[in-house]
């Protein structure tokens, strides 16, 4: 295992700040609260923490508008609370990747401000500013937009403003200005800011939204017709296969000539030769799942997220097989090799719980979820409450959302589209990832531990921290799902096979079940993963890597007492997660 790098045997946890531990009682997440919790996390094994931004931000999309690159937001603590947080979580061996947002800063951030305040000041051309035209109005001149492109969060991605009588642009909100990447200046200052974090001993970076950074220089039209509102809603309201294939088409080509524009390799490039300066194996991970932005495996991103995994309704044996055969091509065709990067949930999704789940079962496919992730091959990321199996919390009184992509929509559905406010204000609930970043549920008191009693959290707590969904409770009860992340993860720590190991899918065809096997040198495990309420019997003994060789149960989501079982008429229960050692003589 030696030969691997940390940061493919790392099983990382993304800690989201705001939700995680208020130390001080205002509501709110500190890094004080984060020190508090770092022998949680170290008890429950994970070795890496990513960390969603922490930064000085007027919080117009939740810390992703910065307002201050090297700084601490001030109801998160100081930058001494950063260091000493940064160096307890190493004490502990836990290495620290930040969020690094490079395409867009906060509109409050000096650099806009300077830049929007005149044509020609020495930032002028730090942001993306177009003239426009004067176009007839009714009864005068009025300016439009250079394009149609929409922001992918709220309508016209065009905004005016009046000091330089120019437009800037934003793929995100509008208190999200790009910044003009293709100004050395901008790279300088932003590879500075960079390597304020490297020099303090972070471990790397999580790359926000990289796909956006660059946009079609020729500003090219997009040709759906419709805008940002009306294309929610009419993803809410497609029925049949066809309708959604449609509105799936539609997406892409709203989006298309503002992604992926040229200049993101050479990008990629620079900035992990920055971190390879550095000691210590840096490490990049993009926001993205395209495997080009590795370059050749060893010279761009080490990492970049297997989204393809997650971006289904369901997950399936199938579903998975074909994703992984995918993957692992696309990976192994690189010129070094790539290392893969699975997750199935982030502060930006439906909770895995909600979301996958059945509404019968989901317990039990909480338990196969978590047993995916951390035994497929690859690099996996866990995001901070799926251990104790959080849930969505669906906020429906508009006036509560924290997440202004969502109270935009709301307004939009009402004023323009005459929508009901009540059906609005459900589908605003629906589509706000608020409903992802509810607090951390420590225990079972009020405010579920996360703040004292008396004190309106940011965002409410799940009222479901009282009824088991809690730290507190799951660590005491031994079959709680807390207890089986523990176990889970103590047992891949303990398999070189399960974190080195060559995936090889087995009974291909099994449409309730995904087998497979991970083979290192000197280890073979197999994974048995049943999605259904079948109960199984199955024979690996002509298996060519397991034959006639015994299994040494490493791991079993059921009540199993033999710990040794032959590869013939394995009987594997309803909803099990099987996890067995092969041995070969
Ligand atoms: C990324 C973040 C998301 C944020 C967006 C804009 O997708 O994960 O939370 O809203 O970028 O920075």
């Amino acid at each position: 295992m030696s030969e691997l790098k940390w940061w493919q045997t790392a099983v990382f946890y993304q800690i989201y700040p705001r939700s995680f531990a208020d130390e001080n009682g205002d509501g709110i997440g500190d890094f004080k609260g984060i020190i508090q919790k770092l022998d949680y996390l170290s008890d429950l094994g994970v070795d890496a923490i990513w960390l969603s931004p922490h930064f000085p931000s007027p919080n117009w999309d939740c810390g992703y508008d910065i307002s201050d690159y090297t700084n601490v937001a001030p109801e998160y603590g100081t930058l001494e609370d950063f260091k000493s947080f940064l160096a307890e979580a190493h004490k502990r061996s836990m290495r620290v990747i930040l969020d690094l947002v490079l395409n867009h800063t906060s509109d409050e951030h000096p650099w806009f401000l300077e830049s929007r305040s005149s044509r020609d000041n020495p930032k002028s051309d730090w942001y993306v500013w177009m003239d426009s035209p004067l176009t007839a109005g009714e009864g005068s001149e009025v300016r439009v937009p250079p394009n149609n492109w929409q922001s992918c969060f709220d309508g016209d991605a065009w905004t005016y403003a009046p000091e330089r009588d120019q437009y800037y642009y934003h793929y995100f909100m509008k208190q999200q200005p790009d910044l003009n990447w293709h100004n050395p200046a901008v790279k300088k200052a932003m590879w500075d800011a960079a390597r304020f974090w490297l020099d303090l001993g972070v471990d790397g970076y999580r790359l926000d939204a990289i796909g956006t950074i660059y946009e079609d220089t020729k500003l090219t039209p997009h040709k759906v017709p419709m805008d940002l509102v009306e294309l929610r809603r009419a993803s809410e309201l497609a029925g049949t296969p066809a309708e959604k294939k449609k509105i799936k088409e539609y997406w892409r080509d709203m989006f298309k000539h503002q992604l992926g524009g040229l200049g993101l390799h050479d990008l990629m490039k620079e900035l992990r030769a920055i971190l390879d300066e550095y000691d210590g194996d840096r490490m990049l991970v993009g926001e993205d799942d395209d495997i080009r932005y590795m370059g050749n495996g060893n010279d761009e991103l080490n990492l970049v997220f297997n989204f393809p995994l997650m971006l289904t309704e369901r997950i399936t044996p199938g579903h998975v097989r074909l994703n992984q055969k995918e993957r692992l091509t696309q990976l192994e065709a690189l010129p070094l090799k790539g290392w893969p990067c699975n997750t199935l949930g982030n502060h930006d999704t439906s909770r895995t719980h909600t979301r996958y789940g059945d509404k019968q079962h989901d317990a039990d496919l909480a338990r196969l979820h978590a047993a995916l992730v951390l035994t497929l091959k690859g690099t996996p990321f866990l995001y901070d409450g799926e251990e104790i199996g959080m849930t969505d919390l669906i906020i429906t009184d508009p006036i509560k959302l924290r997440d202004t992509m969502a109270t935009w929509y709301y307004d939009r559905l009402v004023k323009e589209l005459n929508v009901a406010p009540e059906e609005a204000a459900r589908r605003a609930g629906e589509m706000s990832r608020d409903k992802n970043r509810t607090p951390m549920q420590w225990t079972d008191d009020p405010n579920g531990g996360f703040s004292p009693r008396e004190v309106e959290t940011w965002l409410p707590v799940n009222p479901n921290h009282q009824t088991g969904i809690n730290v507190k409770e799951q660590g005491r009860n031994p079959n709680s799902l807390l207890n089986y992340y523990k176990h889970l993860l103590q047992v891949r720590r303990n398999t070189p096979a399960l974190v080195e190991g060559e995936y090889i899918p087995l009974h291909t065809t099994a449409k309730n079940y995904l087998a497979f096997l991970r083979v290192s040198s000197n280890q073979t495990v197999l994974v048995i993963l049943n999605f259904s309420e079948a109960r199984l019997d199955l024979d690996f003994s002509r298996t060519k890597e397991v034959k006639q060789g015994a299994l040494r149960i490493l791991f079993s989501s059921a009540d199993r007492s033999a710990k040794i079982k032959s590869p013939r008429g394995l009987e594997i229960g309803p909803f099990e997660a099987f996890i067995a050692e092969v041995q070969t003589k």
